[in-house]
């Protein structure tokens, strides 16, 4: 890999770069939004009273324990569930249009690419189905693959990528009928833990690049701090938003923003959230607590958070 700098040049910004009208409604305005599901085995409340504005251009992260509402919040965004309760418009549209209108690309957190369809096959299938000829196709799949450094690799199948190209590749397929929002599911989830802090330098060169609102869902703290301008805390169901934690750390943040005060901070704000809710616990709350090596034990290596 030649490194994030292909996402962040000049030629990209001037290809992608959004168009950021004054007077723009919302990315995403949610107010009183909920959805109860209605199984079987009764209701489930999924996400109660949510209020949540969303400006054009923002990366507003969305971080909660597992259950908590985040994928649902997504997919309402994305038309794919309807509200039971509340309002919700996308760029001041009803979810519907919004959809109709290819305003938001979805990244899921498996890439979801077809094995029998290349690399290029699969960026470019939405463009299929929206009837783009194929010669344009082919010239935006080589567009997109440059932006998210995987020139090259057009005539590869998936399964001879690694997890980190794969999700690339799904990163490309959502930006390839340029949306103005990026709705991502936990997309680095599956990923290790350096091709994560690599895909997130790059996705931060993306953004600063094109301009595009990102809704980002992760369930990691430092994640979520190293990505966005507004952290939303979301509690243990029934999922609600807690918090919202600005994140007040210049960009871009690279390799060194977890070494500012400021970082450690939010981190500390988002953890106090989680603790006071009890989906955190400092500890002492195992068995192993007071039990203790001979001579100290546990409690000795310090208090509780
Ligand atoms: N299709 C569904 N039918 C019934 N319940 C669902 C459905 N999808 C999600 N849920 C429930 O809604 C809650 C929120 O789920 P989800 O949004 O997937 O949480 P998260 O993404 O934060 O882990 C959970 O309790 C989950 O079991
Ligand atoms: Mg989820």
């Amino acid at each position: 890999m030649s490194g994030p700098a292909v996402l962040g040049s000049p030629a990209v910004s001037t290809v992608l770069a959004a168009d950021r009208t004054t007077g723009a409604p919302p990315a995403i305005a949610a107010a009183g939004l909920g959805l109860t599901y209605r199984t079987a085995g009764g209701e489930v409340v999924a996400l109660t009273g949510v209020d949540l504005v969303i400006e054009p251009g923002a990366f507003v992260a969305l971080i909660g324990p597992s259950g908590c509402g985040k994928t649902t919040l997504l997919r309402l965004v994305a038309d794919l569930e309807t509200p039971t309760a509340g309002s919700l418009l996308v760029e001041g549209l009803p979810p519907r249009e919004a959809r109709l209108a290819r305003r938001y690309g979805y990244v899921f957190q498996a890439p979801a690419l077809y094995p029998w369809r290349t690399v290029e096959a699969n960026l470019t299938l939405p463009l299929e189905i929206m009837g783009v000829p194929k010669a344009e196709r082919s010239e935006r799949a080589r567009r997109y693959l440059k932006l998210v450094d995987l020139e090259g690799f057009a005539r590869n199948y998936p399964w001879q990528l690694s997890g980190g190209m794969q999700q690339r590749v799904s990163i490309a397929r959502a930006l390839s009928f340029d949306p103005d929002i990026l709705l991502m599911d936990e997309p680095f989830g599956a990923l290790d833990a350096l091709t994560r802090e690599q895909l997130r330098i790059d996705l931060e060169e993306l953004w600063l690049a094109t301009g595009k609102t990102v809704l980002f869902v992760t369930h990691a703290i430092d994640e979520a701090v190293a990505l966005a301008d507004r952290v939303v805390v979301m509690g243990p169901r029934p999922g609600k938003i807690e918090r919202i934690v600005p994140v007040p750390l210049a960009r871009p943040r690279g390799l060194g923003a977890r070494r500012d005060a400021a970082f450690a901070a939010v981190v500390e704000a988002i953890t106090k959230v989680f603790l006071d809710r009890g989906v955190l616990h400092g500890p002492g709350r195992t068995r192993l607590a007071g039990v203790g090596r001979s001579g100290g034990g546990a409690n000795a290596r310090g208090g509780s958070a």
